[in-house]
């Protein structure tokens, strides 16, 4: 027996033991260590006696892509994108990310599975076309990749304890995505080991049916699986989120036909869930049958009231309020899809900090582990499945799958997530070309109904692009919210012609900018490209179907029935380089993110914290104010803030008092200046000329006291590294992570904006170099190698803390600048 079966077998025990008794009723392993990986088809892989030692030793989550290179000819598309007006073919270099994610994967490990137990095996997400085996036998097959989906594998597993081989062959194909889809087995696999009798996977269903400050009701709905005809006793318990029991309930009763146990709780003074307050109560309940404890399965659970309602909105726990939300798509920049929690635990304290609290996973299934996130740190979610439904937007994607499975994809996502507070909205595609048929309303209409048959409770949305079509044919009067993709001017005409009266931006801007990049003269425009490929950051520019923030901010602020917006996007990703989106190799990586694929905020997060974060305020001033050769040059500065009112000064020179102007102030200037939107949210000083030297902005509050001050200052020569994290402690469990912001700086600390030179990493101690980013959507260095360019002057580095308690250092050198080093302790874990 090698060490790793040797290390999981005890392992199994371990976990067993202290579960419970011996072999207690439930018992889960996740699959992380000890796997074997190779790249391109193998046959007789899945045979258990096969020899995968050559095969790479690799853990799980692994995406096998994201260590590049990154080559131009990879997945190279010729294709018209009709949903962005193109007619004709043309080729798209770096559409899904420019790595190479397509072709065929194997992994193989092996696994314990305790004797007379049922066992099933879970996958959170397989990217792609995933077919599974147990022992040489092939038990399933699971097409999306981004889906999760499992299988009771207990007639193949061995009934004396021996170890079983599991082999996995996955298969990305060509053109088969919009975006970087990752590759391999990136989201976690479980092993789960259950009495004959039991609660199957997402077998429980709760409801609040009732909920108010005094009171709620909790109905709980439980699956037992092999109990037909058997007298089952079911004794659950509701824990408070202060770890109180505050109701419980001891049923007894016959199981017939398949039928769900039903237990009805009373909550008094609920603590309500929202994203100021994400309480989580948890119901744990014990089912016993023949007279033995049989499974015992806890269900995790928010209190909480969704309303939408008709000319007046969306209202949580009856509160009003609208979508501040994102959509992002799953990868996390450099470390591509494989799934971390701590890496998205950094994403969300990003966003919340912005005064998000909404995200649309666009436009896939999430990983569960940002599901469970969210409701912990309070993210209101809009899960959505697919991107196409059965006419393709790309020649391999779903559209081949879609009849066969469209109705089990929708079951899994639905089952997997209804217990969910976060989730708030289910979404049933994104603009899908169906939309522009009659057809496609039926279509709409049978994955709507699924929806609802699974989960009476939550409102189900598609995010739509041809609004005149589906205002047309009926699609989006069928749906329980109707969501508009862009086209603001075609909001109130959607809302005086449907019968829901309320409208959501399901997808909204599609602004582009690069971190540190701004572009003269300022204007607004769209589809501007620069021989750099990159966009400004005066956060100006968009795509020819989109808008620019403020746009948003107005519809949200004017109308009513607009329940809010989810904005495209709040990270960049890998793929859809717009408006780089042609043959513009090397750009690979988006421009649409408010925060740069290294997790770094561009200016336009400050103007969304200007306006969406109520609680901590916003003085932000761009842009930097360092240039060569801009001397007498007209350089407009903005200030993005929460307050009222501000004044400039640049080297001591007062440039003037500027307020947020009103909606009849603007409006009037409306044909005078094209910024006249703007000034209802954005402070800009346009006749500002450029001078080295210092910009100062001091802002007044409502009552004209000045409450608040920022500075840029034009940076000397580059000096010193400077290294910083919000994570100077690790937990040793292997996977937690710490961002470092690397930046470039003057001897006396200021930024040096313009900076490229290339850094090199070397990390001692108690843990690992992960990865590393700049933000740039045309850097083709790779994020796992300990050496990166910095872009305008910043960087991220990503460390991984090891298994053992210790000191972990990183060290960043560079040509021409003092080194710098920071240290992170990592402790045991508890
Ligand atoms: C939308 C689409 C997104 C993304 C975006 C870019 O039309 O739904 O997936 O492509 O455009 O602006």
């Amino acid at each position: 027996m090698k060490h790793t079966n040797l290390f999981k077998l005890i392992f199994f025990f371990v976990c067993v033991i202290t579960s419970g008794s011996v072999w207690a009723q439930r018992s889960e392993q996740l699959l992380e260590k000890g796997w074997r990986f190779t790249k391109g088809d193998v046959k007789g892989a899945e045979t258990p006696g096969f020899d995968d030692s050559e095969w790479e030793a690799v853990t799980i989550p692994h995406d096998w892509a994201i260590f590049g290179p990154f080559d131009r000819s990879h997945d190279l598309q010729n294709v018209a994108v009709t949903q962005n007006f193109e007619t004709e073919a043309s080729v798209k270099t770096g559409r899904t990310g420019g790595l190479p994610y397509v072709g065929v994967g194997w992994y193989r490990t092996t696994f314990h599975a305790p004797a007379g137990k049922q066992i099933t095996l879970m996958f959170d997400g397989a990217m792609s076309e995933a077919r599974i085996y147990v022992n040489g036998k092939e038990i399933g097959f699971w097409p999306w990749g981004y889906n999760s989906f499992y299988f009771d594998v207990t007639p193949y597993v061995n009934k004396d304890g021996q170890a079983n081989t599991l082999a996995v062959r996955l298969e990305n194909r060509p053109q088969s995505s919009r975006w970087y889809p990752g590759a391999g087995l990136y989201r976690n696999v479980h092993v789960i080991a259950t009495d004959d009798i039991h609660v199957p996977v997402w077998g429980t269903k709760l409801t609040t049916p009732h909920v108010s400050v005094d009171y709620a009701s909790v109905k709980l709905l439980t699956t037992v699986a092999n109990a037909d005809n058997k007298d089952v006793r079911i004794v659950t318990e509701i824990v408070s989120p202060e770890g109180k029991i505050v109701a419980a309930k001891d049923n007894t009763r016959k199981i017939t036909n398949g039928m769900s146990f039903e237990q009805n709780f009373l909550v008094n003074s609920p603590m309500l869930w929202s994203p100021e307050s994400p309480s989580l109560y948890k119901a744990v309940s014990k089912v016993y049958a023949d007279n033995r404890l049989v499974d015992e399965y806890t269900t995790r659970f928010g209190i909480r009231s969704l309303e939408f309602v008709a000319d007046k909105g969306f209202f949580l726990n009856g509160k009003h309020r609208k979508f501040q939300g994102v959509c992002n798509h799953h990868d996390l920049g450099p470390l591509g899809a494989a799934i971390n929690v701590s890496a998205l635990r950094h994403q969300l304290i990003l966003l919340k900090d912005m005064g998000c609290d909404a995200i649309r996973t666009g436009h896939t299934m999430p990983a569960p582990e940002l599901v469970e996130l969210c409701d912990e740190m309070g993210i209101m979610l809009m899960v959505e499945s697919f991107d196409e439904w059965d006419i393709a937007k790309c020649e391999n994607g779903y559209h081949r799958f879609f009849n066969e499975w469209a109705e089990k994809d929708i079951v899994n996502m639905v089952r997997h997530y209804r217990n969910n507070p976060s989730v708030v909205m289910w979404s049933i595609g994104n603009e899908v070309p169906t939309q522009w048929k009659p057809e496609g309303c039926k279509v709409a209409a049978f994955l709507q109904e699924i929806c609802h048959r699974e989960d009476s409770t939550r409102p189900v949305t598609c995010g739509m692009d041809q609004v005149l079509s589906v205002l047309d044919n009926g699609f989006a009067a069928l749906l329980d919210v109707p969501g508009f993709n862009y086209r603001t001017h075609l909001y109130t005409e959607a809302y005086n012609r449907l019968p829901q009266n309320i409208v959501l931006g399901s997808e909204t801007a599609s602004t582009v900018s690069s971190r540190g990049v701004y572009k003269f003269p300022v204007v607004k425009r769209h589809t501007a490209m620069y021989d750099d490929h990159q966009s400004t950051g005066y956060d100006l520019e968009y795509c020819s179907w989109s808008n620019v923030p403020d746009e948003d901010f107005a519809l949200a602020d004017d109308y009513p029935w607009t329940i809010g917006q989810f904005v495209w996007t709040g990270f960049d990703y890998l793929g859809e380089p717009s408006p780089y989106d042609t043959d513009a190799w090397p750009s690979h990586s988006s421009l649409f993110g408010i925060i740069d694929l290294a997790s770094l905020p561009k200016d336009r997060y400050y103007l969304y914290r200007s306006i969406w974060n109520k609680q901590s305020p916003t003085l932000y001033i761009l842009p930097h104010w360092t240039w060569h050769g801009r001397e007498g040059k007209n350089t407009p500065v903005f200030v993005y803030t929460s307050y009222p009112e501000a004044e400039l000064f640049v080297n001591g020179k007062s440039y003037g008092r500027q307020c947020k102007l009103t909606v009849e102030e603007s409006r009037a200037l409306q044909g005078k200046d094209s910024l006249w939107l703007q000034r209802r949210y954005r402070l800009m000083w346009t006749d500002v000329v450029y001078e080295p030297g210092e910009v100062r902005v001091v802002a007044y509050d409502e009552a004209g006291k000045a409450v608040a001050e920022q500075t840029v200052r034009t940076a000397g020569k580059p000096h010193h590294i400077e290294l910083s994290t919000p994570h100077h402690t690790l937990n040793a469990d292997g996977k937690e992570l710490a961002y470092v912001t690397l930046r470039i700086v003057d001897k006396d600390g200021n930024l040096c904006p313009t900076d490229g030179r290339l850094v090199n990493f070397r990390v001692k101690g108690a843990g690992t170099y992960r990865a590393s980013a700049n933000g740039d959507p045309t850097c083709l260095d790779l994020f796992h190698l300990p050496r990166m360019h910095v872009f305008n002057g910043m960087l991220t580095v990503i460390l991984q803390a090891g298994e053992e308690a210790g000191t972990l250092e990183l060290q960043a050198t560079a040509k021409g600048v003092k080194s710098g080093s920071i240290r992170i302790n990592v402790k045991p874990v508890k």
